[in-house]
């Protein structure tokens, strides 16, 4: 038996949207996101070298620690928030459930 995770995107304040997503499949969140209709370039296809798929955590369980490439892609982007993360490195887990992101803009 496998467990979904239910993960939710903030588009405005106070308006999310609700992305269910199997556990078993090693997806990142950024994949999800991308299956979505989320519009996330993705260029590097995840190796946390293009800064694309950034994302704010802004409620929800912890998270494993940033790796040092996704720290250093990070602090190289011009916004860096507290909850700044690379969701192709957020490896959904049945842990993750009630996880709220925003999607960070690109021309920022
Ligand atoms: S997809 Fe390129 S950094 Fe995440």
């Amino acid at each position: 038996m496998t467990e979904d995770v239910r993960v939710y995107v903030e588009e405005a304040p106070g308006q999310r949207r609700e992305i269910q997503a199997p556990t078993d499949m090693g997806l990142s969140l950024m994949e999800v996101m991308k299956a979505d209709g989320y519009d996330i370039q993705a260029t590097c296809g995840g190796m946390a070298l293009c800064g694309t798929c950034h994302v704010e955590v802004l409620a929800g369980p912890e998270l494993p620690e940033p790796s040092d490439d996704e720290l250093a892609m990070l602090e190289s982007l011009p916004v860096m928030t507290q909850g700044s993360r690379l969701s192709c490195q957020i490896r959904l887990h049945p842990r993750l459930d009630g996880l709220v992101v925003r999607l960070m803009p690109q021309d920022a």
